[in-house]
């Protein structure tokens, strides 16, 4: 499964960052034929362990599961990781684009999501983000990470990258970007975490929310 294909599928990408094991195999069951695209994190591997995390993309082989794995280590650190959280069964993983072209991880068949700019703070990153750009295209990585409070990014990284990378956008809900706004702008994909996973009723706000980011208008 790669990121790319699955863009007339869906529009958002559930970020589960839940501190209690029992609750992702609840939400994966409230979702079941709604989700598409979960976004895993540091916050799922300490809390189910490796073993939990190959468990639950097993058990939902259905579902596209991108590592936000922040990688900022050196090339090979980065490349045994990334392979190690292949064998978990993971799709895709993100890594930060600072550290730069040549200790990008390059695993076949993982998809690489590469942070180009950050919803808050990240001040470092907008000022080279031409160059972080640049890099997505020498490494034909998958796509970008760009917050979806910016929307002028996400619009100039779209010119830039045309239509062969995606662009996921996080900030979406809880954050205060409506969502449907990120999309409306150029980015493919609304990662939306607590909107869906912390609202009474989880199946209904995922609906919701899917149906708003696929108007893709930001009033
Ligand atoms: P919420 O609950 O705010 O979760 O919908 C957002 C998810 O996106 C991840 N993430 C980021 N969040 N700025 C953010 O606000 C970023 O630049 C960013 N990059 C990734 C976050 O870790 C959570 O899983």
């Amino acid at each position: 499964m790669m990121i790319k294909d699955l863009r007339n599928v869906s529009r958002v990408v559930l970020a589960l960052d839940l501190t209690e094991s029992k609750r992702y195999w609840d939400i994966m069951s409230e979702l079941r034929g709604l989700v598409k695209i979960v976004k895993v994190s540091w916050v799922t591997l300490l809390t189910i362990g490796p073993d939990g995390l190959r468990k639950l993309i097993s058990d939902n082989r259905d579902v596209y599961f991108l590592m936000d794995a922040k990688l900022a280590d050196v090339g090979f650190i980065n490349n045994v990781i990334a392979g190690k959280l292949k064998e978990l069964g993971v799709h895709g993983i993100i890594v930060h684009g600072f550290i730069g072209k040549f200790n990008m991880p390059n695993v076949s068949g993982l998809d690489l999501l590469v942070l180009a700019s950050m919803t808050s703070g990240g001040e470092l990153y907008d000022v080279n983000f031409e160059r972080m750009i640049n890099i997505i295209k020498e490494i034909n990585a998958a796509g970008a990470i760009i917050g979806g409070n910016k929307p002028d990014l996400i619009r100039r990284a779209r010119s830039y990258l045309g239509n062969d990378y995606v662009i996921l956008s996080p900030g979406i809900g809880a954050q205060g970007v409506k969502p449907g706004c990120a999309i409306a702008h150029g980015a493919d994909f609304e990662i939306v975490g607590r909107a869906i996973y912390e609202s009474s009723n989880v199946r209904e706000s995922f609906i919701k929310i899917e149906e708003e980011s696929r108007r893709a208008r930001c009033t």
